[in-house]
């Protein structure tokens, strides 16, 4: 399966993702990487393994939605089977959905619905709850509310910052992304109103 990764920041995610599929069984390789600004970590580590990439800056276009369309346009060129956003700090637009609906997932740092939004380790931390996780979840319109592939929950302790607490969050994502992108570039996977399953319908 072709995958096409983006990012807006360090990349851990996009890193464990490419070396995940530096064996051939994993079944599925990055064939371009894609950020809403540049120099960043993520852009560096697709570089350095020789994958192409490209940045679209929202400040370059004329409006939002022209931004998503030439976004989608230029994923769409490299034919993904699957959009992984890894840390991509934007939401997608009108377009960008149309073209990848169904087939464009984004990870986020806590256990949604549980703390939507930029800071959700963050906002774990401040609301005092004893777990926390990751969801690995596929993009719809709304903020963090689209269908869930998988969820890994994470402890919170007694002596976190954010920064602890989201680096273990991290940790435990990065594995979750890696096991589910896997699967569903291997199985296919079958999204029924809100449940999400590995696995191609049957015909
Ligand atoms: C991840 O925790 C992601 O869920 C959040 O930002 C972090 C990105 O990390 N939105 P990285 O850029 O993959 O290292």
């Amino acid at each position: 399966a072709r995958l096409v990764v983006l990012v807006s920041g360090a990349g851990t995610n996009l890193q464990a993702l490419i070396d995940a599929t530096a064996d051939p069984a994993y079944g599925a390789r990055v064939v371009a990487v894609g950020a809403d600004r540049d120099d960043i970590v993520g852009l560096a580590r697709a570089e350095r393994a020789g994958i192409p990439t490209f940045v679209k800056k929202v400040g370059q276009f004329s409006s939002r939605d022209h931004w998503d369309r030439a976004m989608a346009e230029t994923v769409a060129g490299f034919e993904p089977d699957l959009v992984v956003s890894a840390g991509f700090m934007k939401l997608a637009g009108e377009s960008f959905l149309e073209r990848f609906g169904g087939r464009f997932v984004n990870t986020h740092p806590a256990l949604l619905p549980s703390f939507p939004g930029m800071h959700g380790a963050a906002d774990a931390l401040a609301y005092g709850v004893k777990v926390t996780g990751a969801t690995l979840f596929i993009v719809d319109a709304g903020v963090d509310t689209g269908p869930i592939v998988d969820q890994v929950v994470v402890p919170v302790e007694a002596e976190d910052s954010v920064e602890t607490l989201h680096e273990r969050i991290k940790a435990a994502e990065r594995q979750m992304l890696v096991d589910c992108v896997g699967r569903m570039a291997r199985e296919g996977w079958t999204v029924t109103g809100r449940t999400v399953q590995f696995g191609r319908r049957p015909a």
